[in-house]
């Protein structure tokens, strides 16, 4: 796959033509015609009377590289328009870990249980190579992107949420043997659904900036104790509290969200009692907290209840 060269010249705002024409080697007619070339796969170019230019905060490779600070994000693939960062990833066969495709649009876009994923310009389209991670990855990815966004609360596992509920940003976790596929969408500047909010109503946000913070929190989140992991996910989510609604992939439970559990399960207390989540949907959570005093330590069904999957989850199972 080979980046486009006119691509990689441009620079943040615009720069005069006679610039361009040096840097890239074409005569401007030439080069008008990649640029509208370039936008027409989705990359936000401007070409105006004076010049031309990437807008702010594009996540281009020129842009993007100086900015991160480990390991994750290299090497890097930037894209216009493609179906799914998650499957140009893993059809990208010689990619190390920490290999970093992005796209600017997305035709079908997937979501967590098989829901698409809206993909408008603007937002961030992303999916980074990982290895040897553990249960607690959708969790500690949740918490980076907590970390970079600066706004927002985290519904079980990884939705990360508007102070108003309205859905900011989502992850899906995706395994092939050892490795991982960790797609993220955030939406930054476009809202696709009703039931979903923008970055940008809530703070001026640089995506390139944005990708480089969550990128490095990501790699900081990696490296932490589980029980470090648990703690701060504790602290800054919506779920736990509060009477939820959890479809999982065989049914729907209700009930009270008492807590964790070690591999990052929801604990669900319902009519039956105590039923331990590991991988499910929750798909409404009630505004209020509510107190449980019945809930005490070790108490958890696992296995044989038909709710429980009676099974450690792999980083697939999200
Ligand atoms: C969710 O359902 O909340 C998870 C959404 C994950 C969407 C991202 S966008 C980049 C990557 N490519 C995809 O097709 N999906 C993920």
């Amino acid at each position: 796959m080979l980046e486009n060269l006119v691509l990689l010249h441009l620079a943040e705002g615009l720069e005069p033509w006679p610039i361009l024409e040096e840097k890239t080697g074409l005569p401007r007619e030439a080069l008008k015609a990649e640029l509208l070339q370039l936008k027409a796969e989705g990359f936000p170019v401007r070409i105006e009377e004076e010049g031309a230019g990437l807008e702010p905060g594009t996540p281009a490779p020129q842009i993007l590289l100086p900015l991160l600070r480990g390991r994750l994000g290299r090497p890097y693939r930037y894209l216009g328009l493609v179906p799914s960062t998650q499957d140009v990833l893993r059809g990208w066969r010689d990619a190390p870990c920490g290999a970093l495709v992005l796209a600017e649009r997305q035709t079908f876009g997937r979501g967590r249980h098989g829901r698409r994923w809206e993909s408008p310009p603007g937002n961030l389209y992303f999916s980074v190579l990982l290895e040897d991670t553990d249960n607690l990855l959708p969790l500690r990815a949740g918490l980076a992107l907590a970390e970079a966004a600066e706004v927002g609360v985290l519904k079980w596992p990884n939705d990360l949420l508007a102070p108003d509920g309205r859905k900011l940003a989502g992850i899906l976790v995706e395994a092939q043997g050892k490795r991982v596929f960790l797609g993220v969408g955030i939406n930054v500047r476009t809202a696709p659904l009703p039931s979903s909010a923008a970055l940008a109503e809530f703070r001026p946000v640089n995506r390139a900036q944005l990708l480089a913070r969550f990128l490095w929190a990501l790699e900081n989140w990696l490296e932490q104790e589980k029980e470090r992991v648990l703690c701060a996910w504790r602290e800054r989510n919506v779920t736990l509290g509060r009477w939820v609604v959890v479809a999982t992939g065989n049914e729907v439970l209700e009930g009270l969200a008492v807590d964790l559990g070690p591999q990052g399960e929801l604990l669900l207390r319902t009519k039956s009692g105590l039923k331990a989540v590991f991988s499910g949907d929750v798909i409404s959570v009630g505004t209020k907290e509510v107190e449980d005093p019945e809930v005490r330590e070790g108490e958890t069904e696992s296995g044989g209840s038909g709710h429980s999957e009676g099974k450690r989850p792999g980083p697939s199972a999200e």
